[in-house]
């Protein structure tokens, strides 16, 4: 895809708090990221806490840009289902986002493809975005499987859908051997699954949805790789686990810069 589409889709940076920080964390956290980032030019912030910290983030962010997010849900909208919440509810508690098929729901919590499509499916009904993610485990690249692997999460995750009905939805491709490694795929080496996926999203939907389609990519993403990882043509945003735990770090990420290629006058 051209840059040129890249321009018409809003930079996205998520925090993927994981199981980390109790509210008043929260809280502080907010208010340090404020007083170093906004106003917010261009590009699109959301905060995904554990569900206990959900409310002290929405009180926090109110009135800012910055949007919230939770890290899974259950896709019935009600019943007996002990510990789980339903999309309805994390509505209700001023989510917009939700991140869905997370390589550890899928590691440790078992979530098949058929599991997270029909979570996707509930997300989009209820009208909250899903943040979906995708990626290869280190044996399957290693084997050369990584756009196979990468293949089937997609059209098992989007089956069933028309290009409407996945709406806003977002792809986040987060290879499982970077997740908090401290390995990052280069980006040559995200760019490549990001043209991959959105090539994907052609085949499955239209040229348009996959031009408009935003595409974020996670894994050890750092202050000293976001820039880089950003200037690439695909490259639309970023799902940020380790480095969002902190506000500086995660404020110099929001900060991203590309620089501009170099024009020559002669
Ligand atoms: P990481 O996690 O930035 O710590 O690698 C990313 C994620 O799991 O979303």
């Amino acid at each position: 895809m051209s840059e040129s589409s890249k321009q018409t889709r809003t930079p996205l940076i998520a925090a993927n708090w994981k199981m980390h920080k109790i509210p008043p964390e929260a809280a502080d956290f907010v208010s340090a990221l404020k007083a170093a980032v906004l106003p917010l030019e261009g590009r699109e912030v959301v905060i995904c806490p554990s569900f206990t910290s959900l409310e002290a983030v929405r009180q926090a962010i109110q009135g800012t840009p910055f949007r919230l997010g939770a890290q899974n849900m259950h896709e019935q909208a009600s019943g007996a289902f002990t510990g789980e919440v339903s999309a309805s509810m994390l509505l209700a508690a001023g989510c917009r986002y939700v991140i869905l098929g997370h390589s550890e729901r899928r590691q440790f919590f078992g979530e098949t493809h058929e599991w997270v499509n029909r979570k996707v499916r509930a997300a989009l009904a209820a009208g909250l975005i899903p943040i979906f993610c995708v990626g290869e485990k280190l044996p399957e690249r290693e084997a050369g499987q990584t756009m196979n692997v990468i293949r089937q999460q997609v059209r098992g995750g989007l089956q069933g859908f028309s290009s409407k009905e996945i709406g806003p939805l977002v792809i986040a491709y987060e290879p499982v051997w970077a997740i908090g490694t401290g390995k990052t795929a280069t980006p040559a080496q995200a760019q490549e699954v990001h043209a991959f996926i959105r090539q994907i999203i052609v085949e499955l939907f239209d040229a348009s949805r996959a031009a408009s389609l935003r595409i974020l990519y996670g894994g050890s993403i750092k202050p000293d790789n976001i820039d880089d990882l950003m200037a690439q043509a695909d490259i639309d945003g970023g799902l940020v686990g380790g480095a969002s735990l902190e506000s500086a770090s995660f404020a110099r990420i929001v900060s991203f810069q590309v620089s501009t290629p170099h024009v020559s006058t002669s």
